[in-house]
C-alpha cells in the first residue's frame, strides 16, 4: 500500500470552483429567513452549519436569522432551541461568547405560511433587522418546510412584495438582492417540477433560486472537477477508448431515521437517485467547460442529462432493480424491516433501494455502461465513483501459471475515508513471475492538515456571495426529472412487487447482481 501525499495546501491558491478567493471574502451583510424552522433540516444542519459559518469564516457583522414557523414560540424559546441543537453537533463544548453573540440575530415569527398577513409582519420585521443590525435589504428566503408549502410561501412572498425581482436588465446581484433557496425534493416527478418552477418563475427570476443539492457542497464531490480537469493525465483516457463501465455506489447503512411520513412519499429513485446520484454522474461524465462559472458549468452538466438514453418498454424492467429492506442485522443488533418502521405502510411497495444501468449516448461514452446503486441500510456508509479501464488486449504474464491481471480501477471515494485510489497490477517479489493488483491510494484526511466547510456552510456561504453554481438550474432539475418519470410511472403501472426482497445489513436483492452479471460484470465489494 503506497500513499500518494500532496504538497501542503497553499492558502492563496485560489479554489477553481469560486474563480478566486471567495472563502476569503466576507458576504455583504443579509437577513436569512427559515420557512420551517423547527424542523429536523434546521436542527441537524441550518444551524449548525450557520454557527459554524460564524464561529470560524468572516460572517457579515449583523447578520440575522428570522425563524419562521407555525409553533408557539419567542425569541427566547427559539434561542434556547437552537443552542441544543448546535451544540449537539458540536464535538467540542461550545464557547458561551460565540454562541451569545450568535444568538443575538436569532429571532422567531410564529405564523402560518398560508396566512397573507404574516408575510407583512415579516416584512416589518425584516425592516426593523435593517435598521437595528444593518442587514441592508439583502434577503435569503430558505423553503425548508414541508414541500407541498413551497407554492403558498412563494406566492405570498411575492404578494407582500418581499420578491424584490430584479428589473429586465439589471444584474441579478443589484442592490440590495434578494435570493430564494429551494430544498430538496424539488417536485416528484417531471409534471410537478415544472409546476413549481413555473410558481416560482412567476415571482422570482431564474437568478434569484438556488436550488440546493447538498452533495454538491460537498469537498470530494467538487474535487471530481479539479480532478479531471486540473491534471493532464486523466482526460485523454476519460472515453469510450479506455474505460469499460462506470459505477457508481451510495450505500447507506442507517434506515429511514424517524422519516417514515416522509419517505412514504419519496422512496430511493426521488430521494437519492434523481438528485444526489445525477449530480455526482453528470460531474463524471460531462465535458470540460471553457471556463468555471454558474453557467458554463450548468450547461455541461445539462448536457449530460439530455444524452442519457431514456428508460422505455422492456428497457425499465430489465435495466432498473427496486428493493425494500425486511428485518436483519447491522452493527451486531437487529433492525426492523422497512415496513415496521413507524409511518410506513405495513403493505408499504416504496423503495428503499435501486439499482439501474444508464447510457449516455455521446461520443465520449456511447457503449460505456454506468451502473448506479444506493439503498438503505446495506451494510456499511460508502459513497464512491469507480472509474474500470478495458482490459489488457493480450495476456503476457499468463502462461506463467498466474491469473490474468485484474483491469485497472480508478476509485473516487467521496465519502467516508475520503480520497482516491488506483489499482494496478504489480510483481510478487520473488523468483516467480507472479502477479498481483495493488492499490495507491491518497487520502484526504492525511494529505491537507485543514478541514474544508461542511457541505451546508459552504452551499449558504455560495449563496450569500451570489454564486449559483453549485446549485441546480431549472433545466436541469427537468432534465433529471424526465430521465426518472417514465421508471416512476412504470413502477405504478406494475403488480406489487415482492417486498421485502433484502435483508436490512445485505447488499440489496439479488436481482441487482443478476443486473450487472448479465453483461459480465460485478458490483465492486465494499
Ligand atoms: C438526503 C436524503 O438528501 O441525503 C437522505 O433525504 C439521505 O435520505 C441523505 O440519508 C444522505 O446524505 P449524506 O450527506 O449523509 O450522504
Amino acid at each position: 500500500m503506497q500513499t500518494v501525499t500532496a504538497t501542503p495546501p497553499n492558502p492563496v491558491l485560489p479554489n477553481p470552483l469560486r474563480e478566486g478567493l471567495r472563502l476569503e471574502q466576507t458576504p455583504p451583510p443579509c437577513a436569512m429567513v427559515i420557512f420551517g424552522v423547527t424542523g429536523d433540516l434546521t436542527r441537524r444542519k441550518l444551524m449548525p452549519s450557520l454557527y459554524e459559518l460564524a464561529v470560524g469564516t468572516p460572517l457579515p457583522a449583523g447578520f440575522s436569522v428570522v425563524g419562521v414557523s407555525h409553533r408557539g414560540w419567542d425569541d427566547a424559546t427559539f434561542r434556547k432551541e437552537m443552542r441544543a441543537a448546535v451544540a449537539a453537533s458540536q464535538k467540542e463544548e461550545m464557547e458561551d461568547a460565540s454562541w451569545d453573540s450568535f444568538a443575538q440575530g436569532l429571532c422567531y415569527l410564529q405564523a402560518d405560511f398560508n396566512d397573507a398577513g404574516a408575510y407583512g409582519r415579516l416584512a416589518e420585521l425584516l425592516e426593523r433587522l435593517d435598521e437595528e443590525r444593518g442587514t441592508a435589504g439583502n434577503r435569503i428566503f430558505y423553503l425548508a418546510t414541508s414541500p407541498s408549502y413551497y407554492p403558498t410561501i412563494v406566492q405570498n412572498l411575492g404578494a407582500a412584495g418581499l420578491a424584490h425581482r430584479p428589473p429586465p436588465g439589471e444584474p441579478a446581484d443589484h442592490q440590495p438582492w434578494t435570493r430564494i433557496v429551494v430544498e430538496k425534493p424539488f417536485g416528484t416527478d417531471l409534471p410537478s417540477a415544472r409546476a413549481l418552477n413555473g410558481e416560482i418563475a412567476n415571482v422570482f427570476s431564474e437568478s434569484q433560486v438556488y436550488r440546493i443539492d447538498h452533495y454538491l457542497g460537498k469537498e470530494t464531490v467538487q474535487n471530481l472537477l479539479v480532478f479531471r480537469f486540473a491534471n493532464g493525465i486523466f482526460e485523454p483516457i476519460w472515453n469510450r477508448q479506455y474505460i469499460d463501465h462506470v459505477q457508481v455506489t451510495v450505500a447507506e447503512s442507517i434506515g429511514i431515521e424517524g422519516r417514515g411520513k416522509f419517505y412514504e412519499e419519496a422512496g430511493a429513485l426521488r430521494d437519492m437517485v434523481q438528485s444526489h446520484m445525477f449530480q455526482l454522474l453528470t460531474l463524471i461524465a460531462m465535458e470540460p467547460p471553457s471556463t468555471i462559472n454558474a453557467k458554463t458549468v450548468r450547461d455541461e452538466k445539462v448536457q449530460v442529462l439530455q444524452a442519457i438514453s431514456p428508460f422505455r418498454g422492456a428497457a425499465i424492467s430489465g435495466d432498473v432493480v427496486r428493493g425494500q429492506y425486511g428485518p436483519g442485522w447491522i452493527g451486531g443488533r437487529v433492525v426492523p424491516g422497512y415496513r415496521q418502521e413507524p409511518g410506513v405502510e405495513p403493505d408499504s411497495t416504496v423503495e428503499t433501494y435501486v439499482a439501474m444501468k444508464l447510457r449516455i449516448d455521446n461520443w465520449r461514452w456511447a457503449g460505456v455502461p454506468f451502473y448506479l446503486r444506493t439503498g438503505k441500510r446495506l451494510p456499511q456508509r460508502t459513497t464512491e465513483i469507480a472509474i474500470q479501464f478495458n482490459k489488457v488486449p493480450h495476456l503476457l504474464f499468463s502462461r506463467v501459471g498466474t491469473m490474468p491481471p485484474e483491469p485497472n480501477v480508478l476509485t473516487l471515494r467521496i465519502q467516508p475515508d475520503e480520497g482516491i485510489s488506483l489499482r494496478f497490477a504489480a510483481k510478487v517479489p520473488g523468483a516467480m513471475m507472479q502477479v498481483r493488483s495493488v492499490n495507491m491510494d491518497f487520502f484526504y484526511g492525511t494529505s491537507f492538515a485543514a478541514r474544508g466547510p461542511d457541505d451546508y456552510a459552504r452551499l449558504l456561504l455560495d449563496c450569500m456571495l451570489g454564486d449559483s453554481t453549485l446549485f441546480t438550474r431549472r433545466d436541469e432539475v427537468e432534465e433529471a426529472w424526465a430521465i426518472v418519470t417514465p421508471i416512476l410511472d412504470a413502477w405504478a403501472g406494475a403488480p406489487p412487487p415482492p417486498f421485502p426482497n433484502y435483508e436490512a445489513g445485505t447488499w440489496g436483492p439479488p436481482e441487482a447482481d443478476a443486473l450487472i452479471e448479465r453483461d459480465g460484470r460485478r458490483w465492486r465489494r465494499l
